[in-house]
């Protein structure tokens, strides 16, 4: 297609302005044929320079989610991914893919969401250009009671990936989180069908969205005190490419061995809870004031309530907001 050949001769040429008449002539079509691959570019969401008497330039800046884009800076070459510039909710739509029998691993990748959706049955701002929103189909074999650890990998991967592209550090609030100077910008929502019997998991999805930048028009006005962006100032190129394969990359490493004492290790460093005041949250309750101790290798969070008591907190039944 000729849009593609023309996009692949503008990255060849990277920092330098390229005539219409020499890609013509490169890719034997004609200057209205280029000039019409440049206008469906732009309208793909590519950043192209056209100057008189110069040509045309791709911007560095380009932030284009594509598979090809992706692909590029993936290197799991176990992985296949699909990527939709808009979908319902890539758990959704990947659940019933599961349900099917797609085969695992598998990852849906999204710039837009119709109808995301957060933990507790809460809904998912996906707004389009500002966020990247994806989900990795898993057939890990094991059982429903160790799914916490995937889910705290999932945040370990999401905190590294944007600390590699940014370098600003990224926190984890219990349990899977992800916080940039003091405001959330990925949230995390994993999904499993459990076998009955065995309780080993029939397959697992794991659904990350990431608040790349600030929305067009600010977050609704629910999420503003609460709500930010992974990334603000320089732009990065092909940040959401580049953020999309660091976080699928480094997930599916750390699936291989969900017990590895590193992940622990680098998940418990960033996480914003240790030693603090609390809330404890659960569904029909009255929040629990209390502090936070420490985490137990199993990720469930160790805590002194109000009378003294100690308890542990598992994060399939509750949730915690920071009071301080
Ligand atoms: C939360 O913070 O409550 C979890 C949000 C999880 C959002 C992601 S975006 C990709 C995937 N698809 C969804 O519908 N939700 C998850």
């Amino acid at each position: 297609m000729t849009k593609d050949a023309v996009l692949d001769l503008l990255r060849q040429n990277a920092d330098t302005f390229v005539s219409g008449a020499e890609i013509g002539r490169q890719l034997s079509v004609s200057r209205t044929a280029v000039w019409k691959a440049i206008e469906q570019l732009k309208e793909d969401g590519y950043r192209i320079d056209s100057v008189p008497n110069k040509g045309y330039l791709l911007s560095s800046v380009s932030d284009v989610l594509s598979e090809e884009g992706i692909a590029r800076y993936l290197k799991d070459p176990r992985l296949p991914i699909r990527v939709y510039p808009s979908i319902t909710s890539t758990n959704t739509v990947l659940k019933a893919m599961a349900a099917d029998g797609v085969p695992a691993p598998l990852a849906l990748i999204a710039g837009e969401q119709t109808n995301g959706r957060g933990r507790m049955g809460r809904s998912f701002y996906s707004p389009s250009r500002t966020g990247l929103y994806m989900s990795l189909l898993l057939r890990p074999g094991i059982a429903a009671a160790d799914v916490t650890g995937i889910t705290a990998c999932a945040a370990v991967a999401v905190a590294q990936t944007i600390e590699q592209l940014s370098g600003q550090e990224a926190a984890i609030k219990w349990v899977n989180d992800v916080y940039v100077q003091g405001k959330k910008v990925c949230g995390i929502l994993t999904e499993a069908s459990i076998d009955c019997e065995t309780g080993v998991i029939h397959y697992l999805i794991i659904g990350i969205g990431i608040n790349t930048a600030l929305p067009e028009k600010d977050f609704p006005e629910e999420l503003q005190a609460i709500a930010g962006a992974a990334f603000e100032g320089e732009p990065v190129p092909d940040l959401r490419c580049r953020l999309a394969a660091g976080v699928l990359d480094r997930l599916m490493a750390f699936s291989d061995d969900l017990t590895d004492e590193r992940i622990f290790t680098e998940y418990k460093k960033r996480l914003l809870v240790l030693g603090r005041p609390i809330n404890i949250l659960a569904v029909g309750k009255e929040p629990e004031p209390a502090t936070v101790l420490d985490l137990e290798r199993d990720y469930a969070l160790l805590v002194r309530c109000e009378d003294g008591s100690i308890r542990r907190l598992n994060s399939g039944e509750v949730s915690v907001r920071l009071t301080k």
